[in-house]
């Protein structure tokens, strides 16, 4: 029976595990016994008890020598302070399965070698699909984008969502992602859960259907690069033009953001610089850029890996080891990785079969029984590599995985990461290995990019997709995508501008977007009301306040930033036919707009609709339970 050894992590501040209780009982269950260093749990909540109940063998550390594989989160190469100390464990012809970072330092791969053992790397497990169960970067990645959010929260000396209180309006944080993969589509999502106003950019426009599937908006710029994506669905290194341009505008978006993300990121290379000093300047005082880049380099010229620094007024974090931070999740999701693999390595007889003709094997195993087997890490160390390279070797291209299965099988990591939610649910709720086609069943995202967005200095547009909180985009929101103005004058300080009720005006001049409005009353998707908001130009507004111009609007509220609003309400055509009669009977006949305007000027005379105002302003998503708050907001209405 082969024994599988759980390390205790030794790199500072380390709270991973590599393996969980659940997966302790599976390896056992397929043939595997398992072994646990003691405490190896302990930082994740996880006590030795815990592993000892699943089966394991919770023994010290040198009874670990003896075992055939030794996995843990961090291998030498990932724990340059300390993971030297791991050699003492090994003798050769084990194999060691962990994170070790072989193309950032593929010293440690031959310092390993050299002990006679076997490594995976997990980080070159290929992305084709039958290894995304297996995809640990894709799982520590949601980790990361969902914590940069919550940091930049605690950093950020503002709320996220909008809110109408009593002591006035609060506007919407907004947020700016740079890359689209993994990483930053979880934070969009995070974000976009905790209210704020989001936008994504990436060089690969396909990106964009990604994007606007967890409520974002797709930043798109026309100076995108046609081979922006590689045969393995990476980005591609661009040409210091390309960059130098894309620099330019990355400062225009981030001085209207109050938090930016980071997260662009090509395989195996420096991160690319994407935020300069001018651009970190140019951002407004308190805003938080977080850099999850910050262990190649970051995107941002200003990060310090592991630091939190304030330049001009802007917080710039470098974390570089988030998912410790959020350790059981994190290890649920790598204990889960890993156990598939070892179900994949393990034969009927028991044995674990490190063959080079399964291209999962071939993409992340690196050297075998002290001897390299992968011809990048080779050829990284000047070293021969003999070994026959997987069918798709010689096809690999600049900044992908070097080892991948053939094209149709290639997985954009980013997509099978799209539907966030439902992926992040399957994991908690069962193993992945338990419903593979959760992660399978990614159709390539659609050709069409859409408008794009003139890189001019001012007056670009942007492709703006109607956010959406919580909720996937449904059928009647996505066919709504309308441009909006990017304003990029001085004066436009403001890129987004609040309204009520949880939504936002997203604005140049005179431009509209339609946000949903979920009823309180009506749990129905498709019965969702739209809410249109309208910002006039300033010599307008006064005249707006007195009387509405097409008698249609009523008056909106005024900001605490003294901007107002004429808000009209509006109703989208209801093709639900289950709409409760009440919520009918209270929206008025939803085809017709000026029913909806005498709706709404009833709701400024405090009749029927004024009630409906009011529940809405009750509504959950504002405050997150049914209690209603404690002020009245008819006097606000007023
Ligand atoms: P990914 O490969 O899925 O996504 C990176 C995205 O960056 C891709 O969509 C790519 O198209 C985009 N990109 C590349 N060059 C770009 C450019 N010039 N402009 C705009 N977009 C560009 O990678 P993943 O898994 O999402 O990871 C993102 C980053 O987060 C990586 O650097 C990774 O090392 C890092 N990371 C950091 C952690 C931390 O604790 N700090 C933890 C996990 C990941």
């Amino acid at each position: 029976m082969k024994k599988v050894a759980v390390v205790k992590e030794q790199f500072p501040g380390e709270r991973r595990v590599a393996l969980l209780p659940e997966n302790v009982e599976k390896l056992i269950a397929a043939g595997y016994e398992v072994l646990v260093e003691e405490g190896a749990g302990e930082a994740a909540g996880i006590i030795d008890q815990n592993y000892a109940d699943a089966g394991a063998a919770v023994t010290s550390r040198s009874q670990l020598t003896g075992a055939d594989v030794l996995v843990q989160v961090r291998s030498l190469g990932a724990n340059t302070v300390n993971g030297v100390e791991d050699l003492e464990l090994l003798n050769a012809g084990q194999l060691v399965i962990g994170m070790c970072d072989p193309l950032g330092n593929a010293e440690a791969i031959a310092e390993l070698a050299q002990v006679g053992v076997s490594q995976i790397a997990l980080e070159m497990v290929p992305r084709i699909t039958r290894a995304q169960s297996m995809d640990v970067l894709s799982s520590m990645a949601t980790i990361a984008g969902y914590r940069a959010v919550l940091h930049a929260a605690y950093q950020l000396p503002r709320m996220f969502p909008l809110n109408m209180t009593a002591a006035g309006t609060l506007s919407a944080a907004r947020v700016f992602i740079i890359g689209a993969g993994v990483a930053g589509l979880q934070a969009a999502a995070t974000a976009k859960r905790l209210g704020a106003i989001v936008s994504a950019y990436d060089v690969r426009p396909d990106c964009r259907e990604q994007v606007e599937s967890v409520g974002a908006r797709f930043v798109e710029l026309e100076l995108e690069a046609e081979d922006a994506e590689d045969a393995g669905g990476y980005a591609k290194e661009q040409t210091e033009d390309f960059l130098t341009r894309q620099r330019a505008f990355m400062a225009e978006v981030a001085s209207e953001h109050d938090i930016i993300i980071t997260t662009a990121a090509i395989p195996g290379r420096q991160s690319p610089l994407l935020l300069t000093s001018d651009a970190v300047h140019g951002m407004g005082h308190g805003s938080v850029i977080v850099d999850l880049a910050a262990e190649r380099g970051g995107n941002c010229a200003e990060t310090e890996a592991d630091q939190t620094i304030v330049v001009d007024g802007v917080t710039i974090m470098g974390p570089t080891n988030l998912p410790s931070e959020i350790p059981y999740h994190a290890s649920q999701m790598f204990g889960n990785n890993v156990t598939n693999l070892l179900l994949h390595l393990i034969s009927e007889e028991g044995d674990i079969e490190l063959d080079l003709e399964d291209d999962i094997v071939a993409g992340c195993l690196i050297s075998k029984e002290g001897e390299i087997v992968n011809q990048r890490i080779g050829d990284l160390l000047g070293v021969a590599v003999e070994t026959p390279e997987p069918p798709q070797e010689s096809e690999e291209p600049e900044g992908s995985n070097e080892d991948e299965s053939s094209e149709d099988e290639i997985v954009d990591r980013a997509e099978a990461m799209t539907e966030v939610e439902p992926v992040s649910e399957a994991i908690e709720s069962e193993d992945l290995a338990e419903s593979p086609e959760i992660l399978q069943d990614h159709e390539p995202p659609a050709e069409d990019i859409g408008d794009t967005y003139d890189a001019e200095p001012a007056g670009e547009e942007v492709e703006v997709s109607p956010a959406v909180d919580e909720e996937p985009l449904d059928e009647s929101i996505e066919e709504e995508d309308e441009l909006v103005e990017y304003e990029t004058e001085e004066d436009d300080e403001e890129l987004a501008e609040e309204t009520d009720e949880g939504y936002f005006e997203e604005d140049g001049e005179s431009d509209e977007v339609e946000e949903v409005v979920e009823d309180p009353e009506d749990n129905d998707e498709d019965s969702d009301e739209y809410v249109e908001y309208e910002e006039e130009d300033e010599e307008e507004d006064a005249a707006d306040l007195e009387e509405p111009e097409d008698g249609s609007g009523e008056v909106g509220e005024e900001d605490g930033e003294n901007e107002e609003y004429v808000e009209y309400v509006e109703y989208e055509e209801d093709d639900d036919e289950n709409v409760e009669e009440e919520d009918a009977e209270e929206l008025g006949d939803s085809d017709d707009q000026s029913d909806e305007a005498d709706e709404a000027e009833e709701a400024e005379e405090g009749g029927e609709a004024d009630e409906y105002e009011l529940e809405d302003y009750d509504a959950a998503e504002d405050y997150g339970d049914d209690e209603d708050p404690d002020f009245d907001f008819s006097d606000y209405e007023e």
